[in-house]
């Protein structure tokens, strides 16, 4: 399965699936019905009604994102 997550500046997690299908389950067991979905948003500001999904909430409330990923170096 091609998959990729990526944190979008001062918003969600973008997640996007290239290939295969992907599942995301609430803290049960049960699964979210994405309806052949292949990208959707996970809000990380904790503001959005539509938990897990991002809402846009973000932009009303402001959210400051700061966690780069670490550089290594070598
Ligand atoms: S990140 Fe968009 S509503 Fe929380």
């Amino acid at each position: 399965m091609g998959m990729s997550i990526s944190a979008k500046k001062n918003g969600p997690y973008r997640v996007e699936v290239t290939d295969g299908e992907i599942k995301l389950l609430d803290a049960e067991g049960k699964e979210f019905d994405l309806k052949g979905k292949t990208a959707f948003s996970l809000c990380r500001c904790g503001h959005s009604q539509n938990k897990p999904f991002c809402d846009g909430s973000h932009g009303r409330v402001g959210f400051q994102a700061d966690d780069p990923a670490p550089r290594t170096t070598g």
